[in-house]
């Protein structure tokens, strides 16, 4: 059985973006895959996070991976710094990651700019800890979104070059992109990626939105003083958005949803959309309700963590003896 992991991080309500590009795709592969799904808490902190916030949020992101259709029988779901040898194997990595290759990454790049000049160094080595993650559970496929992809590059380049300077340890791992939707843009600026993190809410939808807050947003997404509904994302990249989250949903081809929209206006476009969104995740939203409530949380968290933390420290002890860290 191939083996699947992928992690998000506690770092806010999730948005449509998450969903499309990550959650939805986990679900499928809980039934033929080994599923590892990761709260990734010790990623979230490399930006200031408020204790409570991030405890609080990293509850209601097991609770959303849970609402969207995980099955705990199926997968293991677990928080990241609850099995010690993701930063144990990361400070590994760290000391094979070059400081150029580290500053290369974009997000780093992106989200340093943002830190002013006190840049937490964190930051920096947030790849090679990502790669432990990965590389701990012998992963062949990580399904992300396509802003992850250097990331997994660079798990694949760390892998081998450890891989080859001490012994074969490392399964090298495949990314998975969706067919559709593995950039979701935001609905305000469609230049950018639909993020948790955007101050303007009115460019995100996020997961719990209800009904009448996701009209809104719809509605008010950014499109073009042009009135034909076509797929062109450099001309009519808000537009192009709605068609690629129409699609997404739906699992109706893009042609197929142009040809529908002939000779109707935006309005209409919007109408549907805010429509099938909200019909997408009432059912999400009435389980997460019901699971943030619930002991049974707690219960599947550790059992999560129990069953990640027997094979990761194998992994770890064979990567150690491999190095020359153990005595034996
Ligand atoms: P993050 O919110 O950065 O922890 O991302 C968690 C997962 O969601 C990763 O696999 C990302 O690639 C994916 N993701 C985040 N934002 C988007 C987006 N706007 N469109 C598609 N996928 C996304
Ligand atoms: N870096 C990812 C993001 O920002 C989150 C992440 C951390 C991750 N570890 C991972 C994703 C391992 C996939 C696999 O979205």
């Amino acid at each position: 059985m191939a083996i699947v992991f992928s992690g998000i991080q506690p770092s806010g309500m999730l948005t449509l973006g998450n969903y499309v590009g990550a959650i939805r795709q986990f679900v499928s592969y809980q039934e033929k895959h080994q599923c590892y799904f990761c709260i990734v808490n010790q990623h979230a902190i490399t930006v200031p996070q408020n204790s409570e916030e991030l405890r609080k949020n990293s509850r209601s992101l097991a609770a959303i991976y849970l609402a969207a259709g995980l099955d705990p029988e199926k997968v293991v779901l677990f928080i990241q710094s609850e099995v010690p040898a993701h930063v144990q194997l990361g400070w590994i990595l760290q000391t094979l990651s070059y400081v150029g290759e580290l500053e290369r990454m974009t997000q780093y790049k992106d989200k340093s700019r943002s830190q002013g000049s006190s840049i937490p160094a964190g930051l920096l080595t947030y790849p090679p800890l990502m790669a432990a993650d990965i590389l701990l559970y012998h992963t062949d496929i990580v399904p992300v979104g396509i802003d992850q992809k250097q990331h997994i590059e660079l798990t694949r380049d760390l892998a081998e070059r450890f891989n080859n300077r001490y012994a074969p340890v490392f399964t090298i791992p495949e990314i998975q992109l969706p067919k559709v939707g593995a950039k979701i843009l935001s609905l305000q600026d469609p230049s950018k990626k639909m993020s948790k993190s955007d101050p303007n809410r009115l460019g995100t939808i996020s997961l719990l939105d209800p009904p009448k807050e996701i009209e809104k947003k719809i509605k008010r997404a950014t499109t073009d003083s042009d009135t034909r509904i076509y797929y062109d994302p450099v001309n009519k990249p808000g537009i192009s958005n709605l068609l690629t989250i129409y699609s997404a949903l739906t699992h109706k081809t893009i042609d197929e949803i142009e040809k529908e929209y002939q000779g109707k206006g935006y309005g209409h476009l919007k109408v549907d959309l805010a429509d099938i969104i909200v019909q997408a995740l009432s059912p999400l939203q009435e389980k997460y309700y019901h699971l943030i409530e619930s002991s049974t949380l707690d219960n599947i968290l550790d059992r999560g963590a129990e069953k990640a933390n027997q094979v990761a420290t194998k992994t770890l002890s064979a990567v150690e003896h491999a190095i020359g860290l153990s005595r034996k």
